[in-house]
């Protein structure tokens, strides 16, 4: 008997201690306060777009909302300032599957606004289709439509600097690969709609992200906006809802479990955002607030070069 509770008690305690230490993870420690500042966060609607923001607006920035939908947007608008107490919250409608809808938003966001501190790219989406322009949808969404967007607002970044970039990729970049021929012939990273070809797909488009920040700390040598990219953690949000329901019923209990709810999943955005003396990291990748290595793939020179002027090209700016 007694050994039997000495068993229950240990796997108990076990799980306790696993589920509010290791998946809970790190918090950002910056005391940061960002009064006189201005931030965009992208997807700022939902899941750790959201938390972000509201983080963000308590420490007194200005915080710009831009979302793809002007309901959820603006119900998010109305939400980030109650919880935020803060009254500096603006929503911009921006849909990144669209290269006219980012402009516009940048345009717009440049002639209202005044200053842009902090860029935080961290919209993304997880199902296989065609943005508006009839780019691959998470090639479309997770990359060329942030690429559009941070080389529209790369001069008001250097007017304010120190200014960053913060870009949201995922632990999965590590099994993604870039087939350069598909992109040029299909404007996608992959074709197939199984199970593991969406999976591959989106891995693929969040090393897109790494090589990107990658090639843009090279590009922005000399200045002080800096940038990174992180994995925030397996996060229980709305991310897989365009999955299959036998999927998501799977989910389930592991989410329950295994995932981060949507503050801590925030942690990571907000350490590469806020905290000081990260600039010689510039580029890097962070997970669990913390700067990781990442593969040779992931910061190949030649990779992240072709990449970034295959983009030129295809969002208009070459
Ligand atoms: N959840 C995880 O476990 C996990 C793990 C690693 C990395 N990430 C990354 O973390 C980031 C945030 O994801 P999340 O987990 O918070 O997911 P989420 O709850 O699904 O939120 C994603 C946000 O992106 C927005 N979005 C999607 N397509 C868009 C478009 N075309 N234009 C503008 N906004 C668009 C969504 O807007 P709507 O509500 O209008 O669709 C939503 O606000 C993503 O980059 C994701 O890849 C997540
Ligand atoms: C995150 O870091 C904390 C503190 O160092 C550690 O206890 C935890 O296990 C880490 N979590 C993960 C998922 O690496
Ligand atoms: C973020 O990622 C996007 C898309 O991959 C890219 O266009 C942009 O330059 C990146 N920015 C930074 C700071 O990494
Ligand atoms: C994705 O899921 C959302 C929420 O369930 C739904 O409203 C939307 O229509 C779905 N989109 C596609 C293309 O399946």
């Amino acid at each position: 008997m007694l050994t039997f509770l000495v068993v229950v008690g240990v796997v108990v305690g076990g799980a306790y201690i696993y589920r509010h230490v290791v998946v809970k993870g790190k918090r950002c420690t910056s005391k940061a306060k960002l009064h006189g500042k201005t931030v965009i966060v992208t997807g700022s609607n939902t899941g750790i777009g959201k938390t972000t923001a509201i983080d963000l607006a308590k420490r007194g920035a200005r915080v710009i909302l831009a979302c793809r939908s002007k309901q959820r947007g603006e119900a998010a608008l109305e939400e980030v300032k109650r919880e935020s107490g803060s009254s500096q919250v603006v929503f911009m409608q921006m849909d990144l599957g669209s290269l006219k809808s980012v402009r516009s938003f940048a345009e717009n966001f440049l002639k209202t606004e005044t200053r842009l501190d902090i860029l935080i790219n961290n919209a993304g989406v997880y199902m296989q289709g065609r943005t508006e322009d009839g780019l691959g949808m998470m090639f479309g969404v997770n990359h060329i439509g942030h690429f559009l967007l941070t080389n529209l607002l790369l001069d008001r970044l250097k007017e304010c600097e120190p200014s960053r970039v913060v870009n949201v990729s995922s632990v999965g970049h590590n099994f993604g690969k870039i087939d350069f021929d598909c992109l040029n012939t299909h404007k996608a990273l992959g074709l197939g709609t199984s199970f593991t070809a969406v999976a591959q797909v989106y891995c693929d488009s969040k090393l897109c992200n790494v090589l990107f920040t990658h090639e843009l700390a090279q590009r922005l040598q000399g200045t002080k906006v800096t940038c990174y990219t992180l994995h925030p953690g397996a996060i229980n949000s709305e991310l897989a809802r365009n999955t299959s329901s036998v999927l998501q019923t799977l989910l389930i209990p592991v989410t329950a479990f295994f995932f981060k709810n949507t503050i801590q999943g925030a942690q990571t955005t907000l350490h590469c955002a806020l905290q000081e003396g990260i600039e010689p990291l510039n580029g890097h990748y962070f997970s669990n607030c913390t700067v990781r290595e990442v593969y040779a793939k992931a910061k190949d020179d030649a990779a992240a070069k072709k990449l970034w002027e295959l983009s030129e090209r295809l969002c208009g700016l070459a």
